[in-house]
Parts: C-alpha cells; structure tokens; sequence
C-alpha cells in the first residue's frame, strides 16, 4: 500500500486506450500516481468518458488556448502538485511558454521508434518504407515534435502480410503496455 501517490494529469484528444491503462493501474493498492485531471482539447474525446466513469475531474482547453487560459491551467496543474503530465494522443503542440511551466514534467507517448518516423502516419511510413520491426516510444516533450529526450521504446514485428489496422492494434498493445509502467518507474526515480 503506497501512502502517498504522485498525482498526475493526462492530456487527450480522442478514444483514449492510453488514458485507460493509465487509469486502470492507478485504482492498484501498490500504483504509486493517481491521475488528478484528464484534459481534453476536444469536448467530445471518447476517453472523457471513462475519466468521468471514474470520477476523475476533467478540464477543456479551447481551441485556442490563448497565454492567459495558458497560465490558468499551468496554475491549477502547480497548485495539485501535479508531478507528470502524460500525453496520451493528444493532438495540439503545446507552446515553449506553457512547457515552461513543467521543465521535464512533461512525457508523451509515440507509436514508432523514435527518431524514426516523427509526426502522423507513423504506421504507414514503416510498413512503406518495409521496416521489419515498428513500436512505440516515450519521451520527454520538448519544443521540436517528437523529439525529446528518450525514455523508453518497445520493439514491435512488423510482419510480411501486415496491413495498417493489423500493425496499429499491435502497437497500442505495447502503449498501453508500456505506458503505466514507464510512469511508475519516472516516479520512483
Ligand atoms: C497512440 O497511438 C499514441 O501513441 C499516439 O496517439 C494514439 C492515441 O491513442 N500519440 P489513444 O487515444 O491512447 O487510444
């Protein structure tokens, strides 16, 4: 039984599997986070669903995300404490002005080997460019896309009468896999 639990947020834009296991491994006696806010940039994201289900509180940015609505959320966020904010599909850039709020606070998850493969597509590009291996990759988030500091990766085979849905599904298995458990070990160290 851990006494105190790091508190989290998770940012979101869509179904939300990663959310999910974030928050499936946080309802364990022995998980040392507990996710404080899912935040979405989309009021319809599938995962606020289950965040509500689990009576997480959840916030939505707006489109714009202007400075001043910026720095009310940076504030909410210190005022939790928040010790990580995972992105979990989240699909807006965040600005060098709001990731200075969290200096190496931040984490996102990536379905490709990174450096390989930045951006969108990522499945599409190694099945086109005949990879024989795909995966996934976490990383710190830094102001280049998909280019922080690296965490962790897990491996996926790609194989020969692989097609895109086949890979994809193979791969988000790993996410969900890898992501809790990454962020249990950030947190420990
Ligand atoms: C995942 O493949 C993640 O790596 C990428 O966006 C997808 C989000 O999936 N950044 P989900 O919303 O967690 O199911």
């Amino acid at each position: 039984m851990i006494k105190e639990k790091a508190n989290i947020a998770v940012f979101i834009s869509g179904r939300g599997t990663n959310l999910k296991a974030l928050i499936l491994r946080s309802k364990k006696k022995d998980c040392n986070y507990k996710i404080a806010y899912v935040i979405s940039n989309k009021k319809n994201a599938a995962g606020l669903k289950f965040a509500k289900k689990n009576r997480i509180a959840t916030i939505i940015i707006s489109h714009l995300f202007l400075k001043t609505e910026q720095k009310k959320l940076a504030k909410i966020l210190i005022t939790k404490s928040i010790k990580f904010i995972c992105l979990a599909g989240f699909m807006k850039i965040l600005s060098p002005y709001f990731l200075n709020f969290f200096k190496n606070k931040i984490i996102n998850i990536h379905p490709s080997l990174l450096p390989k493969y930045k951006g969108l597509n990522t499945h599409l590009k190694a099945l086109e460019a005949k990879e024989k291996f795909s995966g996934c990759t976490i990383h710190f988030v830094s102001k280049k896309l998909d280019s922080g500091k690296i965490i962790a990766k897990k491996k996926v085979k790609i194989f020969k009468k692989d097609t895109l849905k086949k890979l994809e599904k193979r791969v988000l298995k790993e996410e969900n896999k890898l992501y809790p458990l990454v962020l249990e070990k950030l947190i420990r160290s």
